[in-house]
């Protein structure tokens, strides 16, 4: 295999779309998902497709990718898979939070707000340190996180999210910062409202979320992970090598559109 990418929570939503998306562009696929019960069997179909399209070379890991354990325990074996080459895209797609309000019924604890932040926000930039120490990034590699509107905009159940999403962009700006004078960039990609099992846990009337968005977006429907998929494929051409520190937007201009 030429080149390889690692995706954290490639199993459903978007980092499945860009499993397959790059499987397809002929990348070998290593991707993290933590699912159990129905999610599982998603995930398992997931699986057997991108083994499929990349011919044998996909190595899917069911386990939290956020533990620094796992970090540990799987980069060694990250560079087993590539053979010591390093990663053209580390890809952050983990979607794993408290979605609750700061205040009211279940007003968010300490405890839920730093998870969240952890494994949707600072996660990618351990990763992002383990790798780099280990070799496995270098020049024309991608580091990679999806963010999303909420991370100006405050929205029911969305506070904990939201601040992760704030904190994982700063992340990127800084190693954008820090490594582009290694040809190594960062930037995050600020997905519309995509219907994904995400979605249905931030909150109950995410239907009505939907339809609102169809109405909003200037291209009156929404997003879908293969658009997501296929920015971060041309983000990976040698044309998107000067792109750094950046928010690219893959949303129809819905985050542009104000409210009716
Ligand atoms: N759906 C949207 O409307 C939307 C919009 C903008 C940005 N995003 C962002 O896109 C990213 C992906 O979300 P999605 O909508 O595709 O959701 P999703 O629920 O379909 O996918 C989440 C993925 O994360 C994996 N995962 C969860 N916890 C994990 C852990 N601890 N370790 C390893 N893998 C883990 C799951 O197994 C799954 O593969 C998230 O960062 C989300 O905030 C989503």
């Amino acid at each position: 295999m030429s080149e390889w990418v690692l995706l954290l929570g490639g199993s459903t939503g978007h980092g499945a779309a860009t499993a397959k998306r790059l499987a397809r562009d002929g990348f070998g696929i290593i991707a993290f998902h933590f699912d159990r019960g129905d999610a599982k069997k998603i995930a398992e179909g997931t699986i057997a497709e991108v083994n499929d399209i990349t011919k044998g070379n996909c190595h899917y890991f069911n386990t939290n990718a956020a533990s620094e354990e796992s970090m540990d325990r799987y980069i060694p074996k990250i560079n087993e898979i590539t053979n010591g080459k390093p990663l053209k895209l580390l890809l952050h797609s983990i979607a794993f939070g408290t979605t609750t309000n700061f205040f009211g019924e279940k007003p968010v604890t300490q405890r839920q707000m730093d998870m969240t932040v952890h494994v949707m926000g600072n996660s990618l930039l351990y990763w992002t340190q383990k790798l780099h120490q280990a070799k496995l990034l270098s020049s024309g590699s991608r580091i990679i996180g999806l963010t999303s509107e909420g991370n100006y905009l405050a929205m029911d159940g969305y506070g904990p999210v939201s601040v992760a999403k704030v904190a994982m962009e700063a992340i990127i700006r800084q190693i954008g910062w820090e490594l582009g004078e290694l040809g190594i960039t960062a930037n995050a990609v600020q997905a519309g409202i995509t219907p994904t099992r995400a979605l249905t846990k931030i909150t109950d009337n995410w239907e009505e979320w939907v339809e609102n968005t169809k109405k909003r977006n200037p291209m009156r429907r929404t997003t879908t992970p293969e658009d997501v998929a296929g920015t971060i494929s041309m983000l990976l051409n040698p044309e998107a090598d000067f792109i750094n520190c950046s928010i690219i937007y893959c949303d129809g201009g819905e985050s542009r559109s104000g409210s009716f």
